[in-house]
């Protein structure tokens, strides 16, 4: 059973209640919400106040992505506005674990995320600290880009390492992922499948998020 999390920022802004209202009617299992700071990633999304007045709209699982060159700085605003969960980048933070105590600290869930081009081998030692290990599937910055295949191979890698080890680090992926390459995202080994463009753009979205459950 795979779990799925729309990312908000594939939403109709102007429409920005009635998108998370429907989301959370077709049954999803968390709302992936993209933090972008014009430096780590080469755009600006929203902050804190948006996550705080999507948490009065909604009560699922809100999980924080935060594309950060210095994620420490707003961590407990974005705990105080009402993440379960916050994950950031190994490429801004490459000693990642006081940061993932920080985090925890806090009462959320923590998550470490890698781009693309990033060795996965590098953050395997660090996957027994964390709760979710995003792996980008599209360089981060924008939704609607291509899928980067090459990530499925970070996928098994980190699949047999969770195994092998009996870890309980669900992984992520995130970028690009649609009704049909959801399969072979699931089946390289994947937990949670985020999907903005795909998601918001279906029209019936329980079915979409039944589909994905089911992998
Ligand atoms: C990329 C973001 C993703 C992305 C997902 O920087 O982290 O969450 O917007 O959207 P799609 O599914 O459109 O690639
Ligand atoms: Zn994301």
């Amino acid at each position: 059973m795979a779990k799925i999390a729309p990312s908000v920022l594939g939403a109709d802004f102007s429409q920005l209640g009635n998108e998370i209202r429907r989301a959370d009617q077709a049954g999803v299992d968390m709302l992936h919400l993209d933090i972008m700071d014009g430096h780590f990633v080469p755009n600006i999304s929203f902050g804190p106040g948006i996550v705080k007045t999507i948490d009065t709209i909604s009560n699922t699982f809100l999980d924080v992505h935060l594309m950060l060159s210095e994620p420490e700085k707003y961590f407990e605003a974005f705990a105080k506005a009402g993440a379960d969960s916050i994950t950031f980048h190994y490429e801004a933070r490459p000693e990642p674990l006081p940061l993932v105590k920080q985090i925890k600290s806090l009462g959320c869930e923590t998550g470490l995320s890698i781009n693309p081009d990033t060795d996965v081998e590098k953050v395997l030692p660090f996957l027994k600290e964390v709760d979710i290990f995003l792996i980008m599937s599209v360089f981060p910055g924008f939704g609607g880009q291509k899928f980067i295949k090459s990530a499925l191979s970070a996928v098994s890698t980190a699949r047999e390492y969770i195994n092998l080890h009996h870890l309980n680090t669900a992984i992520q992926v995130d970028g690009g992922i649609d009704a049909d390459n959801a399969v072979s995202v699931a089946e390289a080994g994947a937990d949670i499948l985020v999907m903005g463009t795909a998601f918001f753009g279906c029209k019936d979205k329980a079915a979409l998020t039944q589909k994905v459950k089911a992998l």
